[in-house]
């Protein structure tokens, strides 16, 4: 197996027309349509399987410049939804559930209040201190499977260390958590299926936070302890003086959560995966981390953002005037897509964009997005990627794809890009 042989990439032959979005084979490998829109249309009408036309913007540079344009508002309100898409557009926010009043959903000034207060709850130093209980969660999954030979990454690994690790730093107690994982499967097999079991899910979660949130401001001790978990840090930040209403701090807990776990979840599977098709890579990251070294990983895991990264396309944004993007004008009203996935494969911004490079340095990729609503998790997704691949490459060392790359099945659907299953052999450890 050469290094590029299974990778998806561009190589090769583009389509002649404007490519379908929404194929099997396109859930397979976007990379190729990416190109034939980035050269051909890079800012693109088109209509979603929901009926709702939106504009795709995929070249680096439009994409840069839309994601930190405050003409572009975040709220659902500003979008000018057709008669036929009323209701079931599939835009969060656009149901006004409770939940839904979260950062992605919300412009300034009141994003700039609850960012703020977030950001005073998720330090860099709270996320150093978690580092060892990531490991430790790390460590117990694949002690699971470990003496086995073979697991399948996604539900096994993948899949439950986000869903952990949030809910720790959240404060949701441990006897609770396989209660969150199961809301949160359902959610992530469903996202753009059958509504009624999500929004089941999405209740149950609804509840349960809401009722969380509220012992958690009855027991609140008059001084933080060192390690309070988010929630506490959460509520303590909005009873000193910051107005955060409890509705508030449950959509917050809830975009933490939703945020923070299927992407992950995807940074683990297509970091692996990407990492198992192209040995020479893979070789080189063992042995740097076989000789302790750290850097590889660092500047591997931002590659591998950039390569194959987890979020196809940033959050909803609408127009709240007339604008031009890349010489396209946007009606007031008009849906934006950015897509970082193509964004991020531009070769007027990288060198040799459809090569894995794991030690890139000039690699300013929009994986995490750009301007006010840059991922707020970005330290806590490091170093969950960063633990979760260093540990599987050096207990496992012989790890190996246990499938043909071409029956593994991507979920598709163009908001998160992630595999299905991805089975994996390795010579027994105990
Ligand atoms: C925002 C990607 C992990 C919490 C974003 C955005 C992107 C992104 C692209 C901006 C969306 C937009 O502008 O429309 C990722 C990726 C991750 C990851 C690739 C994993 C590899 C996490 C984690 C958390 C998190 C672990 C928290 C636990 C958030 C929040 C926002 C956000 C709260 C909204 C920020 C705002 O609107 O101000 N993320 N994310 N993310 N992310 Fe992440």
């Amino acid at each position: 197996m050469t290094d590029q042989h299974h990778a998806p990439t561009t190589a090769g032959s583009l389509p002649d027309s404007a490519p379908d979005l929404f194929t099997w084979e396109f859930a397979t490998d976007p990379y190729p349509a990416y190109a034939w829109l980035r050269e051909h249309a890079p800012v693109h009408r088109t209509r979603l399987p929901s009926g709702v036309e939106a504009w795709l913007v995929t070249r680096y540079a439009d994409a840069k410049q839309a994601l930190a344009d405050q003409r572009l508002s975040k709220n659902p309100a500003h979008h000018d939804e057709p008669a036929h898409a009323k209701g079931k557009t599939g835009i969060p926010g656009e149901r006004k559930a409770e939940l839904m009043t979260h950062l992605l959903n919300i412009d300034p000034p009141d994003h700039t209040r609850l960012r703020r207060l977030v950001s005073k709850a998720f330090t860099p130093r709270r996320i150093a201190e978690f580092a060892p209980r990531v490991q430790e969660l790390t460590d117990e999954l694949i002690d699971r499977f470990a003496a086995r030979g073979s697991a399948d990454l996604i539900h096994e690994f993948a899949f439950p260390l986000p869903i952990y690790a949030i809910c720790d730093m959240l404060g949701v107690p441990r006897e609770d958590q396989d209660d969150f994982r199961d809301w949160a499967g359902m959610m992530i097999r469903h996202g753009g299926g059958p509504r009624g079991g999500v929004a089941r899910s999405v209740k149950k979660m609804r509840g349960y936070l809401a009722e969380l949130i509220h012992k958690k401001r009855e027991a609140l001790p008059a001084e933080p302890a060192p390690g309070e978990d988010l929630i506490s840090g959460l509520i303590r930040a909005s009873d000193h003086g910051e107005h955060l209403t409890e509705n508030e701090a449950a959509a917050m807990a809830f975009i933490l959560l939703f945020a923070g776990f299927e992407t992950t979840v995807n940074l683990i599977g297509n970091g692996t995966y990407a990492l198992l098709t192209h040995p020479g890579q893979r070789a080189r990251l063992q042995r740097s981390l076989a000789e302790g070294e750290r850097d590889l990983l660092e500047t591997g895991v931002e590659e591998l953002l950039r390569y194959d990264g987890p979020v196809e396309l940033a959050t909803w944004r609408f127009a709240t005037e007339p604008l031009t993007i890349g010489g396209q004008d946007i009606a007031p009203g008009d849906p934006v897509l950015v897509v970082l996935a193509a964004a991020d494969r531009d070769p007027e911004r990288f060198a040799d964009p459809d090569v894995l490079d794991l030690s890139r340095r000039d690699n300013q990729h929009l994986g995490y997005g750009h301007g006010i609503h840059y991922c707020l998790g970005a330290p806590l997704a490091r170093l969950e990627g960063q633990t979760a691949l260093a540990t599987l490459l050096s207990r496992l060392p012989d790890l190996r794809l246990g499938a043909d790359p071409a029956e593994l099945r991507w979920r598709g659907g163009l908001i998160m890009r992630g595999l299905r299953t991805l089975p994996v052999e390795f010579t027994p450890a105990v």
